[in-house]
C-alpha cells in the first residue's frame, strides 16, 4: 500500500447562496443552497502518508503554508479513516493567473478525496461531501458537477450535497469579471457570523432564501431562463444587504462592481438575458447562455480589460488524478 492519492476539484459559484451557520463545528448552514460547478478553476492537491512525519505539512502552488484548519481538517480525516499518521500535502491552485477566484470550495473537495484514498478508503460522493463539508461549507457542493444542491439538514448526516437535474439546453456560461484580486477584506466565516448574530432582516433572509431554492430549481427544470437569473440575482443581493444591515455593517462592493452590476443590468434593458451574482469578494459573475456570450464580452469590454474576463462553463464533480 502506497499510501499516496491525488484529486481534482473544480470550484463552484452558488446561486442561492450559503451565508450563516447553525452550527459553527460540523458547519451545518442556516439555508439549503445551489451552486453550478465550473470548468475553468480548480485544485489538484496530492497527498502522502508518511509516518516518520511529526506534523502535517502542507505547501501550496509549491510554498509551505502553515494553515491551522488544514491541521484541524486532517485531525477529522484520520478520526474518520483510522490511520493514525501525519501527511505532507501538495495543492496547486489552477486559476487564471490574478484572478482572484482561487477557493476553498475546491481546496476542501479535492483534499476530502485524495486524503481519504491515500488512507485507502473509497467514500460514496454523498459521504465525501459531508467530510468536504466540515472543511468549508462551500466545499460541499465542489464535489459533484454542474448544478449541485447543498441539503442543510440538521445533523451531521443529514447536511450533504446533491446533483439538481436539469431539464433545459440553455448552455449556461458563466463570466468572471475580475475587479480586484486584492485578499479579502473581511472572511466569509467571520463575515457570515456577524449577520447571524446581528442582522435584523436574518430571519426574513432564511425565510426567502428557502423559497429562492424551491423556485430556481423548478426554474431549472422546466421555467424560463429569465426567471432563474432573476431569481439567482436577487438572492445574491439580498445577501449583500444583510450585510449592510449588520452591526458592524460591512460590504464588499468596490466601485468597479458597481460598475459591472450596472453594465449587466444595462444590457437586460436591451434586451440581452443575463444576470450577475457575487459573492464574499468584490468580482462579479455573470450568468448568461452561450449564444449571447459574444454580445456580453463585447459590451463588458467598454469597461473592463479582456484579461479581466474569464468564462467558464459548468465543470465535473471531484476526481481522482492517476499519478
Ligand atoms: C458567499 O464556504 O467560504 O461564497 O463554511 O466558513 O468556510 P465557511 O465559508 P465558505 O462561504 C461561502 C460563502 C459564499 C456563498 C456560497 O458559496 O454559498
Amino acid at each position: 500500500q502506497h499510501l499516496q492519492a491525488a484529486a481534482r476539484a473544480h470550484t463552484n459559484i452558488a446561486l442561492i447562496k450559503y451565508w450563516g451557520k447553525k452550527d459553527q463545528n460540523l458547519i451545518l448552514p442556516m439555508n439549503s443552497s445551489l451552486s453550478l460547478t465550473l470548468d475553468k478553476f480548480y485544485t489538484d492537491t496530492f497527498v502522502e502518508y508518511l509516518p516518520n512525519l511529526h506534523g502535517d505539512i502542507f505547501f501550496l502552488n509549491g510554498k509551505q503554508k502553515v494553515d491551522p484548519k488544514i491541521k484541524i481538517f486532517m485531525n477529522l480525516i484520520r478520526q474518520v479513516t483510522g490511520l493514525n499518521v501525519y501527511a505532507q500535502i501538495k495543492s496547486t491552485n489552477h486559476v487564471p493567473t490574478a484572478a482572484g477566484l482561487a477557493s476553498s470550495a475546491s481546496a476542501y473537495a479535492a483534499l476530502s478525496l485524495a486524503a481519504t484514498a491515500a488512507a485507502g478508503k473509497i467514500y460514496s460522493k454523498t459521504e465525501l461531501s459531508r467530510i468536504a463539508r466540515r472543511g468549508s461549507g462551500s466545499a460541499t457542493r465542489s464535489v459533484f458537477g454542474n448544478f449541485v444542491e447543498w441539503v442543510a439538514g440538521n445533523d451531521d448526516q443529514s447536511s450533504y450535497a446533491r446533483p439538481v437535474k436539469i431539464m433545459n439546453d440553455w448552455d449556461i456560461r458563466m463570466v468572471a469579471i475580475v475587479v480586484d484580486s486584492r485578499p479579502k477584506k473581511i472572511s466569509s466565516r467571520s463575515g457570515m457570523q456577524t449577520v447571524v448574530e446581528t442582522s435584523p432582516f436574518y430571519h426574513s433572509w432564511v425565510k426567502t432564501a428557502n423559497e429562492d431554492l424551491k423556485n430556481i430549481k423548478k426554474a431549472l427544470k422546466n421555467g424560463s431562463f429569465e426567471t432563474f437569473g432573476t431569481i439567482a440575482e436577487s438572492n445574491a443581493l439580498k445577501m449583500h444587504a444583510l450585510n449592510l444591515s449588520a452591526s458592524p455593517h460591512f460590504n464588499y462592493f468596490e466601485p468597479q462592481s458597481l460598475v459591472a452590476m450596472n453594465a449587466v443590468e444595462d444590457m437586460r434593458t436591451q434586451g440581452v438575458q443575463c444576470y450577475y451574482t457575487m459573492d464574499a469578494g468584490p468580482n462579479v459573475k455573470v450568468i448568461c447562455k452561450n449564444k449571447d456570450l459574444d454580445v456580453i464580452l463585447e459590451q463588458l469590454h467598454r469597461y473592463f480589460p479582456s484579461d479581466h474576463l474569464f468564462v467558464a462553463a459548468p465543470g465535473p464533480g471531484v476526481e481522482l488524478l492517476n499519478n
